[in-house]
């Protein structure tokens, strides 16, 4: 059996990434994969394909919606779902077979099957064990579950049941308003569901800025969708094909409500997957909360034994992970891997997008810090009022003495990607002067961050 430098488990965003850059640097590496595709969850059953079911579907709210006032008059298109589903998996395949060949490529090999760990050095697929200088857990993270609520993945499904339902449901109910409620919300309402959310928090989007959370909810009501907030969702009964989703208002507990439901989207978040992995009988030390615990290093406490990814502690991000695989190959490699944690953008795929990175306004100033904000709205923003989505706003926030840029927020067309100007700035270490300072051409979305970078100094222009 051929020894290798590095075996990762899991062909995820953390682990496919890591796996190429461990074979750029020249180590002789494989991945075990027990999926029939490579990819993860983000290619399969994640990322990909809402993306492009929320493609689709908001092309479909356009032709219902703004075609007309356009001057493209005519029939609405009307939804051929099997083939919008079809349409999704060709995007999925298309993707995961994008990686098979980035892996031959690259020269990894692929071992088919789950993983075991039995020993530092020694990784166990079926019958066969490998032998390796190091190990690289990447194994991800599955759907977390909620007590009173039993998944079927039919009537009462997490994300993956729910890219994939036999029929669009007359009524669904999502519990959880973070960033997959809000999206798969979106998806089904624009194709003509009835959405409930019912979220705990008072807020949807936890954690995130507050003028955002406000915004996003106003935007995505006036889309269709219908929240409950402050409530608690204490079980989940079914029948063959119905649902009755209870809950207890925070500020009425004693008093249960009940919501019916064609399907239930369970969405209150994810926990690392490491079943099967033997990291008990291995020793491996785990957090308080199920992570795996690693270094700066991404090392866990078993030499020759690194994490990454939804598995460890931080945000539950495709990008993390990767960040996370290329700097874990470096420090294997004997070079100097590193991620900035400061610098992670987080991106809800809605319409309009939301777009956030470094810190926020109210957490500065739960810290005794004094942070200067410049906000300009879309309204004043020519291209977005070309395209019908002037609502929403750049919030840039700086550093009070020294302007250094300290966090953003977008809520608005492209936010996701307009947000990686800012995330460069703050790399380099920039003032919000200095974004001020750069041409931006016109007339593009971008010229509102450059526009909320004015308004930390002397002002906006269009305002
Ligand atoms: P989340 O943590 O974003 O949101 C879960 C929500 O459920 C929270 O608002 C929470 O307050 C609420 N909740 C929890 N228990 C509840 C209860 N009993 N009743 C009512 N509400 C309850 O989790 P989500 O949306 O499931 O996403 C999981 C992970 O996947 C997150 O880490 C997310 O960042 C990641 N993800 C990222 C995407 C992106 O970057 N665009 C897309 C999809 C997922």
């Amino acid at each position: 059996m051929s020894q290798y430098d590095v075996i990762i488990i899991g062909a995820g965003p953390g682990g496919y990434v890591s796996a190429i850059r461990c074979a750029q640097l020249g180590l002789k590496t494989a991945v075990v994969e027990g999926r029939d595709t490579l990819g993860g969850t983000c290619l399969n059953v994640g990322c990909i394909p809402s993306k492009a079911l929320l493609h689709a579907t908001h092309n479909l709210h356009d032709a219902q919606h703004n075609f007309a006032g356009m001057g493209l008059k005519g029939k609405a298109p009307s939804v051929d779902w099997e083939q919008m589903k079809t349409y999704k998996s060709e995007v999925v395949g298309q993707n995961t077979g994008g990686i098979e060949f980035l892996f031959k490529k690259n020269k990894i090999d692929w071992i088919k099957g789950w993983a075991t760990i039995p020993a530092a050095g020694k990784v166990q697929v079926g019958e066969t064990t490998y032998e390796t200088k190091n190990i690289v857990i990447a194994s991800g993270s599955e759907a977390a579950s909620l007590p009173g609520v039993e998944i079927d993945e039919k009537i009462v499904v997490t994300s993956t049941g729910a890219l994939d339902l036999p029929k669009v449901p007359k009524k669904m109910v999502v519990i959880g308003a973070g960033v997959i409620g809000l999206e798969l919300g979106s998806v089904y309402a624009r194709l003509g569901s009835d959405v409930t959310v019912v979220e705990y928090m008072d807020a949807i989007t936890p954690g995130m800025d507050k003028d955002v959370q406000r915004t996003f909810k106003r935007i995505l009501e006036k889309q269709g969708l219908k929240f409950v907030m402050g409530a608690a969702v204490s079980g989940v009964e079914t029948t063959k094909t119905k649902a009755k989703v209870s809950y207890a208002l925070k500020k009425t507990p004693d008093a249960t409500e009940v919501l019916d439901a064609d399907v239930v989207l369970v969405a209150t978040g994810r926990k690392p997957f490491t079943d099967g992995l033997g990291l008990e009988a291995l020793g491996v030390k785990m957090t308080e909360r199920g992570q795996i615990a690693t270094d700066a290093h991404w090392a866990t406490n078993v030499a020759g034994v690194y994490a990454i990814g939804d598995v460890i502690e931080g945000p539950m991000l495709a990008h993390k992970a990767e960040d996370e695989g290329m700097a874990v190959a470096e420090v294997i490699a004997g070079k100097h891997g590193h991620v900035n944690y400061g610098v992670i953008p987080g991106v809800v795929y809605t319409t309009p997008e939301v777009a956030t990175v470094g810190q926020t306004e109210d957490a500065l100033k739960a810290a005794g810090t004094k942070p200067k904000v410049g906000k300009f709205s879309f309204m004043g923003n020519a291209r977005a009022k070309a395209i019908g989505q002037s609502e929403g706003f750049v919030k840039i926030i700086a550093d009070a003495e020294t302007d250094r840029v300290l966090g953003a927020a977008i809520i608005g067309p492209a936010a996701g990607d307009m947000i990686h100007e800012i995330c460069v700035a703050m790399e380099f270490g920039a003032s919000a002067e200095d974004i001020a300072l750069t041409c931006h051409a016109h007339p593009t979305y971008s010229e509102a961050v450059r526009e909320a970078a004015l308004a930390c100094g002397d002002g906006p222009i269009h305002a």
